[in-house]
């Protein structure tokens, strides 16, 4: 996917090893498969076990890197520190922060102890290790960084609402960084896809009907990282950003609330 002379300058850019949280399904798994066929070794982590362990088979045969697996709980402190700790002095150049996932319906009928796990894993979790990596990456002069936003990151969304809120932070802080990090030679991506086919639909009790593949959006993220500062992967996601791009913020809130109810399995609010 990426000519010689551009491989070389990522791997010369950001180093030989990556870190990829949420690698165990969806997105983070295909951006795995993206660095590994540019012979980047990785940390490949998540918490199913199983999952993490056929990807690293199948990356280290078809592409012969090294893989490291650190199966950690995001939604506990102990387990990012643990995560963090685990790397010791590998020499890790890219973080890529994927694990995530929603929740739909009514805010009051939510379970507020869901709806706090997913503000550890989306929020607490990817700023303590995006902020480990922001001071080693400075320190060496070096890194790439990506996160996983989204577009219901950008307004907010009746009926995904805390999630919703989840990815603005995501937005914010990736949009900020960008900026940040540029003066110590560290690039940040923040990637807003649309929907997307993959495990987050069934765990947010969602119904997608049109969504792109994993497949589509992982390569234009990685192509993204060093030019700019956020990208919309995907046709599809472009074609949705682009058909919003005049709604006034209030109107977008309106679209989003029927998009997100005719999505929801649940009653709208
Ligand atoms: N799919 C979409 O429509 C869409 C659209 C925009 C943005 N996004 C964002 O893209 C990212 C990836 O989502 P996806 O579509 O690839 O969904 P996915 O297939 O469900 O993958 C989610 C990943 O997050 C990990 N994860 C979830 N909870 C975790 C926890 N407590 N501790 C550690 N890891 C955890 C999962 O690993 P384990 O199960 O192994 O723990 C899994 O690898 C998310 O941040 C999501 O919000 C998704």
């Amino acid at each position: 996917m990426f000519s010689k002379p551009r491989k070389n300058k990522f791997v010369k850019s950001y180093g030989s090893w990556g870190l990829v949280t949420g690698a165990s399904s969806g997105i983070g798994k295909e951006i795995s498969h993206c660095w590994a066929s540019l012979g980047i070794h990785l940390v490949l982590t998540g918490r199913n076990v199983r999952a993490l362990k056929a990807l690293s088979t199948t990356l280290e045969e078809t592409y012969g890197i090294h893989t490291d697996l650190i199966v950690a709980d995001l939604s506990n402190i102990g387990d990012i520190e643990m995560l963090i700790h685990s790397l010791g002095d590998l020499p890790v150049g890219i973080f890529v922060g994927s694990a995530g996932f929603g929740t739909s319906g009514p805010f009051t009928k939510s379970n507020l102890g869901d709806e706090l796990e997913m503000l550890q894993v989306n929020t607490i979790a990817l700023m303590m290790l995006t902020h480990h990596f922001a001071r080693r990456f400075s320190q060496l002069g070096k890194g790439g960084i990506v996160l996983l936003s989204s577009i219901v990151g950008f307004q907010g969304v009746p009926n995904a609402t805390n999630y919703a809120a989840t990815k603005a932070y995501v937005q914010a802080l990736g949009e900020g960084l960008y900026h940040e990090l540029k003066p110590y030679g560290v690039d940040v991506v923040t990637a807003a896809p649309g929907p997307v086919e993959s495990g987050f639909a069934h765990r947010a009790n969602m119904k997608m009907k049109n969504a792109l593949r994993p497949e589509d959006v992982a390569w234009p993220i990685l192509k993204a990282l060093g030019k700019r500062a956020v990208v919309f992967p995907g046709t599809l996601t472009k074609i949705l950003i682009l058909g919003l791009r005049t709604v006034p913020r209030w109107g977008k809130i309106k679209i989003m609330q029927k998009v997100m109810s005719g999505m929801t399995q649940h009653q709208p609010a």
